[in-house]
């Protein structure tokens, strides 16, 4: 039985948007792709409103699912700023009206972590392009390449390693006043989320951000790390600026799906990051393609390929495309990251093919004398 893209609009008409409209009218969705059962598109929602889209997203995927003929539904839901909020970011203005504006070349020596031999940060232009996920899967990949590896969630608007990590426990304190951090995967965490309430509104979240982020750096008994990777916030308003500033980097990869305006946001990261002297390590290309999951066939529905084209603009090294995958997603939001639980996945290859490239950038191509000290055994 072949399926229509018709038949699925008609399905997604009976799924309400959080204001009413019918999902079709609310003018989120990108291109339906049906391909042999398969069903593909994305939602492109204001970043304010994400939470309130998540259940149509499940809706919307549940109602194409029940389509004769379709065997799997994968419904993207993506952050997109409002378009009047350009010009202020994406934080609210009490977080903008945060010090540290200008940055001085001497506010970014940061001493470095006892113990830890280098810090990369994972960002994002913007939220829901997949950089927790990204994260992670690095974080994994680098401990394959025989690192010890540490993970430091620092991004205050959604802490996630809980989530994709399963960790559900506690850190303890060791003598009252350092945390222990948790081990999952071989990695050593520590987020945000165990310091700061999800309840807690974000008006205070912002002032308490720098305090928590410099606890979780100096008061955490990290051990001996090779690299600690940080899921910084999303975004490149102040907030981001400040802990871009106040983390002693070694280097930063940008994480960015593919569409237009996606870059636009990535390529503000990579200039945060040059306005703070900390080095680019990189951009990486997140669902950057459609890879059915029975048959492997590829399609890209967004201009995929804009990252690398973006990169080799900026002069930052391009580190990979990651495919828009069901399992990723799956794997991900259930705290068994591919690259732990899949191993022998293409995906787990391309997360580990991205992890060399970071290293060899880390070791050498990124601008000589910060490039850590970091030797891998054979
Ligand atoms: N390559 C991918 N394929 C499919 N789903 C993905 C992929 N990367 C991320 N996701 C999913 O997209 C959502 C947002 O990803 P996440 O890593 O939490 O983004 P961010 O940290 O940028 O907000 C999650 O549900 C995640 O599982
Ligand atoms: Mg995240």
């Amino acid at each position: 039985m072949t399926v229509t893209k018709e038949q699925v609009l008609a399905a997604l008409a009976r799924v309400p948007s959080p204001d009413g409209t019918a999902l079709p009218n609310a003018r989120v969705l990108s291109d339906v792709v049906v391909s042999d059962g398969k069903v593909f598109f994305s939602l492109t929602v204001d970043a304010a409103t994400v939470k309130a889209w998540e259940p149509v997203r499940d809706a919307a995927e549940k109602a194409v699912r029940s389509v004769p003929g379709v065997q799997s539904a994968l419904v993207a839901l993506t952050a997109e700023r409002s378009p009047g909020a350009a010009a202020r970011g994406p934080q609210p203005a009490h977080v903008a009206a945060q010090p540290q504006r200008a940055a001085h070349p001497a506010d970014k020596v940061q001493p470095g972590i006892p113990g830890v031999d280098a810090v990369i940060a994972v960002a994002s232009g913007k939220g829901g392009v997949g950089k927790s996920t990204t994260a992670v899967n690095l974080a994994l990949g680098l401990r394959d390449l025989g690192l010890k590896v540490g993970m430091l969630d620092a991004d205050i608007y959604g802490p996630s390693l809980p989530k994709l990590l399963a960790i559900k426990e506690n850190p303890e304190t060791i003598g009252g006043t350092r945390l222990k951090p948790i081990q999952r995967y071989g990695l050593t965490v520590m987020s945000i989320g165990f310091l700061i309430d999800e309840e807690t509104p974000m008006i205070w979240r912002g002032p308490m951000v720098m305090s928590a982020i410099t606890q979780m750096l100096r008061e955490v008994e990290w051990g001996k790390l090779d690299i600690m990777v940080v899921d910084m916030p999303p975004g490149t308003g102040d907030a981001q600026l400040t802990m871009a500033q106040q983390v002693p980097l070694k280097g930063a990869v940008i994480v960015s799906t593919p569409q237009d305006l996606a870059l636009i946001d990535a390529r503000r990261g990579v200039s945060m990051f040059k306005r703070v002297n900390v080095p680019v390590l990189g951009v990486v290309e997140n669902m950057s393609y459609f890879l059915c999951p029975s048959c492997g066939t590829r399609s890209d529905i967004f201009a995929h390929g804009g990252a690398r084209h973006e990169a080799e603009r900026l002069g930052v090294p391009f580190l990979g495309e990651v495919p828009l995958h069901m399992t990723i997603r799956e794997k991900s939001d259930a705290g068994l990251p591919v690259v732990a639980t899949v191993p022998d996945s293409e995906h787990a290859r391309i997360y580990r093919d991205i992890a060399s490239k970071v290293l060899a950038q880390l070791k050498g191509g990124a601008g000589g004398k910060t490039a850590p000290k970091i030797v891998i055994e054979a």
